[in-house]
């Protein structure tokens, strides 16, 4: 993992918007070529609407003109690692194509390694769309 990318969510959590919970999260992505994106959590006073940090930075790659993952790093406070919401593992998946190593990362400092893939082991992804597809009615 490159201190850039790390670096990078960090500084993003700082722009986090969290009136709510007061836990503010940073997510930085590598994409294929080599760019990095950040987004950071954006709550909201109907809270289902609010966004987590990844979802941010996923979108900002999109926008970008880019769609494949490489890396990650995702940063709260606390003293444990931040483990992404079960939606953004979804999230993160979609964009995976191969192995995509995620730091997950506390503001103490601690810090550990994972992969999209144990994040979300049996995800639900195209195979399952296309071999299920039918008409309900027919
Ligand atoms: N949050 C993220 O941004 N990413 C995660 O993976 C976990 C949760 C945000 C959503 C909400 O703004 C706050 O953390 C508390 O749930």
């Amino acid at each position: 993992m490159s201190n850039d990318l790390i670096l990078a969510a960090s500084q993003v959590r700082l722009k986090a918007y969290v009136p709510y919970s007061n836990f503010a999260v940073g997510a930085a992505l590598r994409s294929a070529s080599g760019a990095i994106y950040v987004g950071c959590n954006v709550e909201n006073v109907a809270y289902p609407e609010g966004t987590c940090a990844e979802a941010g930075a996923i979108a900002a790659m999109c926008a970008g003109g880019e769609y494949e993952i490489v890396e990650v790093a995702v940063i709260a406070g606390g003293d444990r690692p931040v483990p992404p919401c079960g939606g953004c593992r979804q999230k993160l998946a979609e964009f995976a194509k191969g192995p995509v190593t995620v730091t997950l990362l506390a503001t103490s400092g601690a810090q550990e390694r994972t992969q999209v893939a144990d994040l979300l082991p049996g995800a639900f992804d195209l195979y399952h769309l296309t071999a299920g597809a039918e008409d309900p009615k027919a």
